[in-house]
């Protein structure tokens, strides 16, 4: 498994399917422990994550490490993340709908490797591409929903926490709503 994600990898980084590619200074590929059962996808890469090549490193990054210490995940040791589109959006404006689509092969390729049980949607962006176009996260945040062989969750985004303090007690529910749910799959 570990080979296949590195193979991938490699080959993401020659990606210039669209115009991110040109623009980026480094793949953000994701990271993780190969085996992990359950998968985090945000959005994309920010101006840390494009420098460091790493998912969720800048501020956001931080308040996600917090929140998955609290029900003991960590990405070290027992998740996987990744984002939507695996390269900077310039300015960190939201992607495009079509860099999104050029960009969700390699997600796919992602989830058929590593196979998780749970994905985790970190925001909009990432929810309405994988669970439904029309799904509002203030309203279904928390609920698991499953879709094929997949259980799915959206969630806020943690920059959009650190923006809106109110709602973080909402995301803090959804968290253990995860822990649940480990507990009942038996997932450590
Ligand atoms: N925001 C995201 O959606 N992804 C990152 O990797 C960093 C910030």
């Amino acid at each position: 498994m570990e080979q296949e994600l590195l193979k991938l990898e490699k080959a993401c980084r020659a990606c210039q399917r669209c115009p991110l590619g040109a623009t980026r200074t480094n793949l953000v590929f994701g990271v993780g422990v190969p085996g992990a059962r359950i998968l985090f996808v945000g959005e994309g890469p920010g101006e840390q994550e494009d420098l460091r090549g790493e998912p969720f490193v800048g501020r956001s990054g931080q308040l996600l490490d917090k929140y998955l210490s609290l029900i003991d995940l960590d990405r070290r040791k027992n998740i996987y993340i990744a984002n939507m589109v695996k390269c900077r959006p310039p300015h960190n404006r939201d992607p495009k709908p079509e860099e999104t689509e050029q960009c969700l092969p390699w997600l796919r390729s992602q989830v058929r490797i590593l196979r998780p049980q749970l994905i985790v949607c970190l925001g909009r962006i990432a929810a309405q591409r994988l669970i439904s176009p029309d799904f509002r996260v203030t309203r279904q945040h928390g609920q698991l929903i499953r879709k094929g062989n997949f259980t799915l969750m959206g969630t806020f985004h943690p920059a959009a926490l650190l923006r809106n303090e109110a709602q973080k007690a909402d995301a803090l529910s959804d968290f253990q709503v995860i822990r649940r749910w480990m507990q009942e799959n038996d997932v450590h």
